[in-house]
């Protein structure tokens, strides 16, 4: 055989095609308030060693490609982008449904003392291992997580994550003041740990890096200064932080920040928003805070099933949207009560309803890919073009017999959309692929 022969053969080895109804969002073209649906009732994703080469509906794309190209079918099924969660705490996987009057409370009592065994690998890498894989199981191939303040627990959490080439971005917690002593930095230790962590994980195969000050009250303006400097040093790094999320929170920042505007203007004044900061909850933000996120380009996770479980409040989404500021939707695990992505847009569909707001399925299902993406400036993933990352999930929504029985023939597509999420959860996910790996398959 002619090596140019042998090599076409093997390189068709390497591709896969996928059937099914594939649905997906334009991030060019879509807004929040209209995302632009694109839909392939009986379509076809190519995949070339990790990479989507060719999408399109089955008919027009199937003629074009090379016979010996293995077709998998997922027919009935809904095959789309994997699902980005941009707030959630891996640390906490063992502690979630911890019960709590308050954040404050549930911080004390829960997470410091949770958070303190991080400081060993093994107990680290274990529970990198087991998060990853119930990420896996409910579809989330993108996630923005907080590490412990240790530094070994973002090494083994990388290293779980690049073992299972997953696109995650990480960082180690940065706090030291005002909890308990052995779960203190400096600001030179954090600084100097969370520097040799970029310089060890961001953009290392698929994993990249987010400086991550807790909150506020856990770091003094020391080390929020020295924030300021990682990321003017570090100018592609992520940035993750928690800010308005309880009133209890919010009257003791008063406290220890009285000369600053509001809660947010203490992350504004050391230079913290910016594209490709996320602020968890946001629940008590004023208008100058919206507009000065719509204005910096940073974002907020809105994180509902935590802020329901806490009782924290009720994100008002309808104001974001109303200054043009960005939010994406977190589980806020291990305050949130569940990995699912799809139990997370319900939850952030119940509490638009209460304020009178309604956000559509087709709005959810955006948030939780191409809006998550493009608000992470990560084009190459939450959406299907070729060039991107094959990271995509397959949902069945005849996997769960309630679920099944509501699906009715010729069903307009945003309703089917709305029962998955209302009624769906993990048994949804049929398998979840990773730059083109299957890495999880419901049995
Ligand atoms: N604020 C500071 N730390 C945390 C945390 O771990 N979870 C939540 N929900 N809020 C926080
Ligand atoms: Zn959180």
């Amino acid at each position: 055989m002619c090596s140019e022969k042998a090599k076409n053969q093997k390189m068709n080895l390497e591709t896969r095609a996928y059937r099914g109804q594939i649905l997906f969002f334009n991030p060019q073209t879509s807004t929040m308030q209209k995302p632009d649906l694109c839909w392939y009732q009986d379509g076809l994703l190519v995949i070339q060693n990790g990479y989507i080469t060719a999408i399109g509906s089955y008919q027009e794309l199937f003629p074009t490609l090379s016979s010996n190209i293995l077709i998998h079918s997922y027919k009935h099924k809904i095959i789309c982008p994997g699902f980005i969660d941009t707030h959630l705490h891996y640390p906490q996987t063992e502690m979630m449904a911890a019960p709590a009057s308050d954040l404050l409370p549930w911080l004390e009592n829960y997470t410091f003392p949770t958070e303190a065994q991080f400081s060993d690998p093994d107990h680290a890498a274990q529970v990198s291992t087991i998060f990853l894989d119930e990420l896996l199981r409910n579809g989330t191939t993108t996630a923005l997580v907080y590490g412990s303040v240790h530094k070994t627990s973002v090494d083994c959490f990388f290293q779980q994550s690049a073992q299972r080439n997953m696109r995650m971005i990480a960082g180690k917690v940065l706090m030291d003041r005002n909890c308990p002593d052995h779960l203190q930095d400096t600001a030179a230790s954090g600084a100097q740990d969370s520097a040799d962590l970029i310089e060890r994980w961001h953009q290392h195969g698929r994993q990249l890096y987010a400086i991550t000050p807790r909150f506020a009250p856990t770091s003094s303006p020391q080390q929020l200064q020295s924030c300021q400097e990682l990321a003017q040093s570090f100018k592609d790094v992520f940035i993750q932080s928690h800010v308005a999320e309880s009133q209890a929170e919010i009257a003791w920042v008063k406290e220890l920040f009285p000369s600053y505007r509001s809660y947010l203007d203490i992350y504004d004044q050391f230079g913290l928003l910016r594209p490709r900061a996320v602020y968890g909850h946001g629940i008590y933000l004023d208008h100058t805070d919206w507009e000065r996120l719509a204005q910096s380009g940073a974002s907020v996770s809105h994180c509902p099933t935590s802020n329901l479980f806490l009782g924290s409040g009720l994100f008002d989404a309808q104001r974001a949207l109303a200054a043009q500021a960005s939010f994406s939707l977190g589980t806020d695990v291990g305050a949130g009560t569940s990995f699912s992505m799809l139990k997370t847009m319900a939850a952030a569909y119940q509490i638009a309803r209460l304020q009178g707001h309604y956000l559509n399925a087709f709005q959810l299902f955006y948030l939780v890919t191409a809006g998550a993406a493009q608000q992470l400036q990560l084009p190459m993933i939450g959406s299907f073009a070729p060039g991107n990352e094959a990271d995509f999930i397959v949902l069945d929504d005849g996997a769960i017999p309630l679920l099944a029985r509501r699906l009715q023939k010729n069903m307009p597509l945003e309703e089917r959309l709305f029962s998955l999420i209302m009624l769906g959860d993990d048994r949804c996910i049929q398998a979840t692929y990773i730059a083109g790996q299957c890495l999880y398959q419901r049995t």
